[in-house]
């Protein structure tokens, strides 16, 4: 929990996000088409909102399974170091997977469970992202599909904690301290 007072200003609305979760989910389901084998596995917390949107706009039998890693703490500042906290119930290997990531800031959250669930042997990984920062990217990579590409703030809303507060907001929001 922080102490310090701030305000919330809407940078996508609930509206926008819709839309493009849709689009999303068409060119997902035409990439998997025809697959019976489509794991979805959401980062958590963040991602809760967002894979939930995803995987009902998906016409394909998919399961859905989760892992935790540990990135920012109650604060503001990536760790860098990423440890998994809560590892998927299932097995992986010979399946397609898509990993539903809330943000790619610096990268390394991805990255690492990237090179941790390819090593299980899937047939196919993808990522999909709801947002991106480029310019805090510290790993070079990118999720195969990404919602919106975001400048240098702080957001929160639609799944996404400050001090895991604000995780209801229907839209995406920046702090802005007051
Ligand atoms: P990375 O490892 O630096 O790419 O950090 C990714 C994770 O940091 C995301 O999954 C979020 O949980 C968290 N994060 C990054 N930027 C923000 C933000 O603007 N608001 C809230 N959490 C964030």
């Amino acid at each position: 929990m922080t102490d310090r007072p701030y305000v919330i200003d809407e940078m996508i609305s609930a509206k926008s996000i819709a839309a493009r979760v849709e689009e999303l989910a068409r060119e997902i389901q035409a990439h998997f088409k025809g697959t019976d084998k489509l794991i979805v596995v959401g980062l958590l917390r963040g991602s809760f909102v967002f894979i939930s949107d995803v995987v009902r706009e998906l016409d394909l039998p998919v399961e859905v399974d989760f892992l935790e890693a540990s990135s920012y703490g109650d604060g503001m500042e990536s760790s860098r170091e990423v440890r998994i906290l809560k590892d998927l119930r299932g097995e992986i290997s010979g399946r397609d997977v898509l990993v539903v990531e809330d943000i790619v800031d610096t990268g390394f959250t991805l990255s690492h469970v990237m090179n941790l669930l390819k090593s299980r042997g899937p047939a196919r990984i993808e990522t999909i992202a709801l947002l991106d920062k480029p310019s805090r990217r510290e790993v070079d990579i990118r999720a195969t599909w990404t919602g919106f590409e975001i400048p240098d703030e702080f957001v929160v809303g639609y799944g996404i904690d400050y001090a895991q507060r604000n995780r209801n907001l229907p839209y995406i929001g920046k702090v802005r301290f007051t």
